[in-house]
Order: structure tokens, then sequence, then C-alpha cells
């Protein structure tokens, strides 16, 4: 199973960013947390951030060629606004695609509650923190 986490804008600052919604953990500590639950289940994990829109849509599109089973996708702010990411998602059908998010998008100022791309995705998981990757890792192995 072949495992591909991308993060958009701004995720790389985790740790440094807005504690108190974030949490003091760095990125690269978190991240590799999620490398090393997705190994210990068997699968080839890979992780890519970016913040720009451009380069991960790239992303994504490599992905279909890659061999990629399923996306776990953070696409930060761009969540509320990127159609075109959103299109991207829509595009690679054959791949699972989790929508993840650290904070309570739901609960917080009002232009977060929408994700335009959720709608492109199988499952959208929020306010769990770094546990909402290690779920969206599970129900992407739940779902093969
Ligand atoms: C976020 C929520 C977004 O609204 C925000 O722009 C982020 C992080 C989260 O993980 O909670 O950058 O995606």
């Amino acid at each position: 199973m072949k495992i591909l986490v991308i993060n958009g804008p701004n995720l790389n600052f985790v740790g440094i960013r807005e504690k108190a919604v974030y949490g003091d953990e760095s990125y690269e500590h978190m991240m590799g947390v999620v490398e090393a639950y997705a190994k210990e289940k068997g699968c080839d994990i890979s992780v890519f951030q970016s913040n720009h829109e451009g380069a991960i849509i790239d992303r994504i599109q490599e992905a279909y060629f890659d061999g990629t089973d399923g996306i776990v996708i953070n696409p930060g702010a761009y969540t509320h606004y990127s159609y075109a990411i959103r299109d991207a998602l829509s595009s690679v059908e054959k791949i699972k695609k989790i929508e993840v998010h650290l904070s309570d998008i739901k609960n917080r100022e009002d232009f977060r509650s929408v994700s335009v791309t959720a709608p492109a995705c199988d499952e959208q998981i929020f306010g769990l923190g770094l546990d909402g990757y290690l779920r969206a890792v599970d129900s992407i192995l739940k779902m093969s």
C-alpha cells in the first residue's frame, strides 16, 4: 500500500505557528510519527509539503503515475478556496483521498468551516491533531 501525505501552506511551521491552536510539537516530529505508524502497518509512505498551490497540484498529478494508492491531504488554507486543488483531487479517481485538519475547523472563524476540497475526498477528519493523520492512514487501509 503506497500512501502519500500532502501538507499545504504553513504546515511546515507547525510547532512555531499559533501553538495554542496547532500545538507545540514540530512539523518534523509529527510527520516522523505518521511515517513510523504507516511503516509499522506495512505501508510505503512519503510526505510532501509545499507552500505553493501549483506544486501541490503537480504532486497530486504525479501520484496518478507513481502507483500511489491513497493520499492523506491537509491543504491548509487552500482548503477554503482552492478549486484548482479540488479539481486535481477529483482527477485522480482511482486514488483514495482523506482530508485532514489538525484543528477543529468547524469551530473556528466562519471561513474555515467551509472546505471546497473535501467533496473531492472520501472522508474528512478534523480536530484530532496528529491523531487525525493516523486515523486517515487507518481509513485508507480499511477502504482498500
Ligand atoms: C488547517 C486549518 C486551516 O484553516 C488553516 O489555514 C491551516 C491548518 C488545520 O490543519 O487545522 O493552515 O488545515
